[in-house]
């Protein structure tokens, strides 16, 4: 039987290539124009920590205020998650800035030229439908550079291009403007905003549902 043309297979049945396993980036990572995306590891927990524990960072993350040990065991958990299978299941890429010494020589005494100024995540929402969701988070010393949309881009490209999703979706909170933004010069379109779906300290919050569609994604693409 021969494979369906692209084009063709947009129209088809979702057909989701996974199961994922992580070991495929460990030994190729992805490369931007000036990152690598590899893999989150354990031992980043130095360099995730210098991000994670900022409130700006956290103000629109459902993410707890942690401590650095709490962070530390948040990063060894997330870097241990590395198959995509099942709906639910997340996997977390580095984005590892070259040239820029990382924080882990504190802990080394080296000075590691490759430093974790954000990380992408991605989540299978249905492997029934071949809907992934995508996240992202950046330093804010890193920020405006447009280091989100490099490491966004290559994102997209991968659930899109490696897994063949048919759907990719971001959710965001209503006020998160710079995320907003970075979904919009990815070429995602606002499809929904779901009134008032998360509670915080400062009460009901809704959220942005941007998406885009894989046939989307080839014609930006080219
Ligand atoms: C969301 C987030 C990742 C966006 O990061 P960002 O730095 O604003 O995004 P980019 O790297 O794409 O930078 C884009 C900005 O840099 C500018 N820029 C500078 N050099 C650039 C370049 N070479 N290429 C593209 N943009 C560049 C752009 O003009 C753009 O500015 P604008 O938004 O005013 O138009 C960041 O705000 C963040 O980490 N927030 C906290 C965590 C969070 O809320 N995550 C999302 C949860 S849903």
């Amino acid at each position: 039987m021969h494979a369906l043309p692209d084009e063709a297979a947009d129209a088809g049945p979702p057909a989701l290539r996974l199961p994922f396993d992580m070991a495929v980036f460990d030994h190729r990572p992805l490369r931007t124009e000036r990152m690598v995306l590899r893999p989150l590891a354990a031992s980043d927990a130095d360099d995730v920590w210098e991000y994670q524990r900022l409130p700006d960072v956290l103000r629109y993350i459902p993410w707890p205020q942690r401590n650095r040990d709490e962070a530390a065991e948040h990063t060894r958990l997330r870097a241990e998650m590395r198959r995509l299978q099942a709906d639910g299941d997340a996997v977390f890429l580095a984005m590892v800035l070259t040239g820029e010494p990382s924080l882990r020589e504190v802990a080394t005494g080296h000075a590691l030229p490759d430093r974790v100024v954000g990380d992408l995540m991605i989540r299978l929402g249905s492997l029934q439908h071949a809907q992934l969701e995508v996240g992202w988070v950046v330093h804010p010393d890193f920020q405006g550079r447009g280091l989100a949309r490099e490491g966004a881009e290559a994102l997209l490209d991968v659930a899109f291009g490696r897994f063949a999703a048919h759907r990719v979706y971001a959710h965001l909170d209503a006020r998160n403007a710079p995320s907003a933004r970075l979904c919009e010069r990815l070429g995602m379109r606002l499809e929904a905003t779901l009134l008032e779906e998360e509670y915080d300290d400062d009460g009901w919050q809704d959220t942005a549902a941007y998406a885009m569609l894989r046939r989307e994604w080839r014609r930006l693409r080219g």
